[in-house]
């Protein structure tokens, strides 16, 4: 077994709460601000040091994604593709990925979410050091029933998981990063479609909190998590991202600058990439590499 995490986007769904929007493109390229939605999540992976990466999406929009990004190589990535046919839930992606994952370790990002916070890269670098049991990582929200719901006992150990609880036992929310050993694969195979008919991501998170083995983090209250999938949540995702880059001058998941500093690409392919768009994205590569 080998100890270096590979890294499932998925990116498909039904997209259905933000339809008119999503009726003929995946929610994972509607902008959010300046990039694409798939951006937040791509720079989560990259964050964690995750360089060989699969992308899945649905059999319409995995080759507007492939397009977009195609083998991931201008940003130091390894990335392939695959299809899911349908939405049958977010621990599929672990069947579909088999022959990717191999004897990896796998971290899985859901393409709507984002995160942003201090000290977030050294959560991801302690998670992908961890590759028994799994690592998830909770988040206080004002409505627990809309997600997969976590308790803890006093010494901040994970307790239960329920997904969508019509009386949710705590405020915290599980959300869409999930770190794996690899066992992931056979967990999710005996796995039966829930009552909505889908693989469900806290029932592979409940059969390692059986074993004991599910360590859950609680990103505090300065820390900035959202999903994306509601008119609401877009458009406050999208003011969130303007006013810190407006205030800071840094940019929230600019991808080629966390593979430049990563020492991925180099300063001869970022300027190229920068004399692809000459536009205000193209000035602030050109900040970084001086
Ligand atoms: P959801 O928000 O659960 O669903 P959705 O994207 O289909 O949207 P809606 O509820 O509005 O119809 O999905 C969370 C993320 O996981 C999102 O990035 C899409 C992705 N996803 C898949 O790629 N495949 C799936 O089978 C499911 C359930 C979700």
């Amino acid at each position: 077994m080998t100890h270096q995490y590979k890294g499932i986007l998925l990116a498909g769904g039904t997209g259905s709460r933000l339809y008119p929007l999503t009726s003929s493109i995946s929610k994972q390229l509607l902008p959010i601000y300046n990039k694409p939605m798939i951006y937040y999540s791509l720079s989560v992976l990259m964050l964690a040091g995750i360089h060989e990466i699969l992308i899945i999406s649905t059999p319409h929009d995995t080759p507007k994604i492939k397009d977009h990004f195609g083998d991931g190589s201008q940003l130091g990535l390894k990335l392939s593709y695959e299809v899911q046919d349908a939405p049958n839930g977010i621990a599929e992606a672990f069947l579909i990925g088999e022959s990717f994952i191999q004897d990896s370790p796998v971290a899985l990002m859901l393409g709507d979410n984002i995160f942003y916070g201090n000290q977030f890269t050294k959560l991801l670098q302690e998670a992908t050091q961890s590759t028994d049991g799994a690592t998830l990582f909770a988040y206080p929200v004002k409505d627990p029933e809309r997600f997969g719901v976590v308790t803890f006992d006093d010494q901040l150990n994970a307790t239960s998981l329920e997904e969508k609880p019509k009386n949710p036992q705590s405020k915290f929310a599980v959300t869409g990063l999930y770190f794996y050993d690899n066992n992931v694969v056979n967990i999710t195979k005996a796995l039966k479609p829930s009552d909505r008919g889908e693989l469900e991501i806290t029932d592979v998170n409940k059969a390692y909190l059986a074993k004991n083995q599910c360590s859950v983090k609680v990103l505090g209250r300065g820390f900035t998590w959202m999903d994306t999938g509601t008119y609401e949540s877009l458009f406050t995702a999208a003011e969130f991202v303007r006013n810190v880059e407006h205030r800071q001058n840094y940019k929230v998941a600019c991808l080629e600058e966390i593979a430049f500093n990563n020492g991925w690409i180099s300063k001869d392919t970022l300027s190229n990439q920068i004399n692809q768009v000459p536009n205000q994205y193209a000035d602030y590569l050109k900040e970084i590499m001086s």
